[in-house]
């Protein structure tokens, strides 16, 4: 009989319908699966629930700084009920270390973890998102009077505002005149007349370097002999900041403060008083020793000569002093310390007042810099009003669009996310918290210690 003719109901004969019915291997391995993987997976869970461990719940790696509490989940997962909670609770957070508030007048205090993304990975957890500083700087609003600060900012290179050092109309507060222009050019007159030419760090370098300033006075001993072992650069904030300018180590050897033709030492550069005291002081020391000099002729060398003799004056060694001192000081108050500072003469004064230098060292008051991370740069790129300002009060300081050729979005530029150069919270603000936790409960080789909360905080 040909294939082709084969009936269908024939061929339904063919199946047997009681296959299911037979013992076959696959089907009973299936069954034992079906029983064996649930009950696993019970005795698995019940085993970490009686060791109290809660690894099983764990959504990802800790981040760098919380690996050690890789066997501490409680320690931020506050148990609720008994039972384990997915959610870490704020309090948690600051039984270890305070989270202090960022301003008083914000509307809503966000979560610790909303900022602080747990369980990414072994990532630094304050490198927080750029959301969760803009759900309120992208429209920024404030409890009571309105705020003086920009209102729409959602990114750094898009709409972040000019530093407010930098818009049009600031000035340099500081009182030392200083022609940077002058000082850069070539062949400057130096010490003893020499041609020089300044550099940048002849005059600014940060507190933490340690070579001998160019011009100036004689080093200062160092108070120990053991040399001081400095941080890395990494980490050490005294390379952040330039020092501010100083009469004694940037200006001395050129200027010095000269007084009287008799002594070839300098006044020291301090308060007028003090000028005064040791000026007085030197010629006291000097007339003890050179008595002739109280007769005072026309011909006397240290005096212009007047156009028709006099006769000579006998003064007593006090009078003698006086009219030398006030003569120094004549010359010292209204041009050695006027070319360099504002000196004002209240009347009712014997001595000028010399205003407050007012060197700015930190001039983002609501941002951070550092210039070693940026040593790679030179200085004229940020700063490239220097090598022509002519004035004090002109601002030489870089604008944004200088930082944004770096700190930009995408995978070819420095970081651009807020908390790169902001703080968030208000560390004067920061409430001490001890840690209480034993090396046997941090240690993950040990068997799990029962309650970690209780060990946690005060
Ligand atoms: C340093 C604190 C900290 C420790 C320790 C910690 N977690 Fe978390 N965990 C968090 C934070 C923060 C969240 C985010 C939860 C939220 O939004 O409140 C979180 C979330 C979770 C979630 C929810 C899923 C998710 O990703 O949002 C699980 C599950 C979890 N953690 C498990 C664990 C386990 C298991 C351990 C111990 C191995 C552990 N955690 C240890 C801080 C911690
Ligand atoms: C059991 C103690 C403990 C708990 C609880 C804890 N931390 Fe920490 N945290 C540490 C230690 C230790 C460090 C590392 C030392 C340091 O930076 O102070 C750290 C560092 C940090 C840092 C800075 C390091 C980084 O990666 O940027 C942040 C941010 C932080 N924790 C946030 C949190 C948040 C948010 C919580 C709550 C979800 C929390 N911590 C809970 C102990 C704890
Ligand atoms: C709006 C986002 C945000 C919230 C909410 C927030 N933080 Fe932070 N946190 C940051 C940023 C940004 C930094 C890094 C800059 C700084 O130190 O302010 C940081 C830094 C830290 C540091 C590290 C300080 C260091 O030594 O470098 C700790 C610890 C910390 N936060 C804890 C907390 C705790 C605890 C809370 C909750 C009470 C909290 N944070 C809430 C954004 C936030
Ligand atoms: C809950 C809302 C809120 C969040 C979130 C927030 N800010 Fe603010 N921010 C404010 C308020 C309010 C002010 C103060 C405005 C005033 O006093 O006029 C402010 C002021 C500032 C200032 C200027 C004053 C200062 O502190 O130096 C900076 C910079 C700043 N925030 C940065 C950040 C950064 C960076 C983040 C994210 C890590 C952030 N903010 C997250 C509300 C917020
Ligand atoms: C002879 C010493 C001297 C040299 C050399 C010098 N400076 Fe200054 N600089 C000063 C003094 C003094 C001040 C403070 C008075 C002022 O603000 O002008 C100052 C202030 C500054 C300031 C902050 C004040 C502001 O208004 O921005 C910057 C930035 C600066 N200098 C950059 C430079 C750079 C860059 C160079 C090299 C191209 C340089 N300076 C060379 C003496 C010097
Ligand atoms: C290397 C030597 C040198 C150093 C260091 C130096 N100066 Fe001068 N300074 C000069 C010379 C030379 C002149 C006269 C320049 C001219 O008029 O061409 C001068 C002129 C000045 C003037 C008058 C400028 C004018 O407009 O006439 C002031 C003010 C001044 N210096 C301040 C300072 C201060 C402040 C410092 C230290 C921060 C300093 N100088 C460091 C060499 C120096
Ligand atoms: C070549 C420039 C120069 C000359 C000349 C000069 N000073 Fe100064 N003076 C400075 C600088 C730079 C500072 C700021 C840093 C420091 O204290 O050295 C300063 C600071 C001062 C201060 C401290 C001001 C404050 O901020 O409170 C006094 C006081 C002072 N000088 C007095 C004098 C007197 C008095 C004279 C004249 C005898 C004089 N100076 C001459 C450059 C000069
Ligand atoms: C990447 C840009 C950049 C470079 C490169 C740079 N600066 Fe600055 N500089 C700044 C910024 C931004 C500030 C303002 C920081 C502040 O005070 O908040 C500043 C401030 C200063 C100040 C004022 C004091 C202070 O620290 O705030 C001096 C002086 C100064 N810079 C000198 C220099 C010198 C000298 C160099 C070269 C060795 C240099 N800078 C290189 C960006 C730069
Ligand atoms: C030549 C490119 C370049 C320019 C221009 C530049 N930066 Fe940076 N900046 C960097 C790099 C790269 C880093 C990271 C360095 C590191 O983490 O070691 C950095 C780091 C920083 C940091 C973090 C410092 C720290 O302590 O971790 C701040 C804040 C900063 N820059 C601010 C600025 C500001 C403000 C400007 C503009 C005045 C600016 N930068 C201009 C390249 C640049
Ligand atoms: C590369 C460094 C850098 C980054 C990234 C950055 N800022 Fe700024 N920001 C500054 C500097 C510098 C200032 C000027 C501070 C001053 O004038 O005292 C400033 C000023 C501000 C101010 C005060 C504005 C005003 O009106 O004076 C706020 C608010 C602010 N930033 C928020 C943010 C926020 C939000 C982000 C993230 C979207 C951010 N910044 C990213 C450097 C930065």
């Amino acid at each position: 009989m040909p294939r082709a003719k084969l009936k269908t109901k024939k061929l339904a004969q063919r199946i047997d319908l009681n296959y299911f019915k037979r013992p076959h291997p696959f089907r009973r391995l299936r069954f034992l699966l079906s029983v064996c993987v649930p009950a696993l997976a019970i005795i698995w869970l019940a085993w970490y629930g009686l060791t109290r461990n809660n690894h099983v719940y764990s959504s990802g790696k800790m981040s760098v700084s919380h690996s050690v509490l890789t066997e501490q989940c409680s320690s931020c997962h506050v148990k609720e009920a008994r039972a384990f909670s997915a959610k870490a609770s704020d309090q948690a957070c600051e039984t270890c270390h305070d989270g202090p508030i960022h301003h008083t007048n914000q509307l809503f205090t966000p979560n610790c973890s909303s900022c602080h993304r747990e369980h990414r990975g072994s990532l630094r957890l304050a490198a927080t998102s750029d959301l969760s500083c803009t759900q309120c700087h992208a429209n920024l609003r404030v409890a009571g009077s309105a705020t003086d600060f920009a209102r729409n900012i959602d990114g750094f290179d898009s709409s972040h505002p000019e530093f407010s050092a930098v818009r049009a109309g600031s000035v340099d507060p500081g009182t030392i005149k200083l022609d940077h222009r002058v000082h850069l050019k070539k062949n400057l007159m130096g010490p003893n007349g020499a041609a020089v030419q300044l550099d940048c760090g002849d005059c600014h370098r940060p507190p933490a370097s340690n070579e001998p300033w160019r011009f100036g006075g004689v080093p200062q001993p160092k108070a120990s002999s053991v040399a001081q072992k400095q941080e890395p650069p990494s980490i050490n904030p005294a390379r952040a900041y330039m020092s501010p300018v100083s009469y004694a180590q940037h200006c001395i050897a050129c200027h010095g403060l000269q007084f009287d033709k008799r002594f070839a030492e300098s006044a020291p550069h301090d308060t007028p008083t003090a000028v005064h005291a040791f000026v007085v002081l030197r010629f006291r020391q000097y007339i003890a020793t050179h008595p002739a000099e109280l007769r005072i002729t026309n011909s006397d060398p240290n005096l212009p000569q007047k156009p028709f003799p006099i006769s000579p004056r006998v003064l007593t060694p006090e009078q003698w002093v006086s009219e030398r001192a006030a003569e120094s000081e004549q010359l010292l108050w209204r041009k050695t310390c006027m070319q360099c500072h504002a000196l004002s003469f209240p009347t009712n004064q014997p001595l000028p007042v010399v205003a407050n230098s007012n060197i700015t060292v930190h001039w983002f008051q609501h941002a951070m810099f550092n210039h070693d991370k940026h040593r790679l740069v030179k200085c004229e790129e940020c700063h490239s009003a220097a090598r022509t300002s002519q004035e004090t009060s002109d601002i030489l300081l870089p604008g944004i669009r200088t930082c944004e050729q770096c700190h930009h979005t995408g995978s070819d530029g420095a970081e651009a996310r807020c908390f790169e150069c902001h703080t968030y919270h208000d560390w004067s603000k920061e409430k001490p918290a001890h840690g209480n936790f034993t090396l046997f409960q941090l240690n993950r080789r040990q068997p799990h210690e029962a309650n970690a909360q209780t060990s946690v905080g005060k």
